[in-house]
């Protein structure tokens, strides 16, 4: 597992843009994911190497958010927020028809590698919820139906995610 000269050069254009390099743990830990799939030990490991910082930094960095995904996910990543607001108007049903639709629980990736179910907090995005980010994009002003739609757009590969 390394970085090759392209990522070495945009990690150094991210690293201009902050102070210094444990404010840079955030987005390098991101830029890790994107290429990698998921932030795996080994990838803590490179981005507490590249930025010269303690793999407990980065570690306890990675374990806190939720937006890194430890283990590797599906091609859609449905991340469904479960905090007040969202619970409020309904996010629990939405997990209950994901479950339905997709045959597994929480944290389970399908058969296929198509879909991973996640139950995260708040995305920030309270006004509109609930609300369900697959991959990078959210999903506003869900219900039941609309989510069924989402499932069957993104199983035709018709939502570009
Ligand atoms: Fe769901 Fe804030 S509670 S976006």
């Amino acid at each position: 597992l390394r970085f090759d000269e392209n990522d070495v050069k945009k990690l150094e254009e991210i690293r201009a843009k902050y102070p210094n390099n444990q404010a840079c743990t955030l987005p390098f830990l991101h830029y890790a994911q994107d290429k990698f799939g998921y932030v795996s030990m080994d990838v803590i490991k490179l981005v507490a190497q590249t930025l010269n910082l303690p793999v407990a930094h980065v570690l306890s960095v990675a374990t806190f958010y939720t937006m890194y995904n430890k283990k590797p996910v599906g091609k859609y990543h449905l991340q469904v927020c479960t905090n007040i607001s969202c619970s409020l108007l309904g996010a629990r049903r939405l997990v209950d028809k994901l479950q339905e639709l997709l045959g597994i629980k929480p944290g389970e990736t399908t058969e296929d590698g198509m879909f991973t179910l996640t139950e995260v907090e708040c995305l920030g995005s309270c006004g509109t919820a609930p609300v369900i980010q697959v991959n990078d994009k959210y999903f506003e002003n869900l219900d039941e139906k609309k989510v069924e739609e989402l499932i069957e757009s993104l199983r035709k590969g018709e939502l570009d995610v």
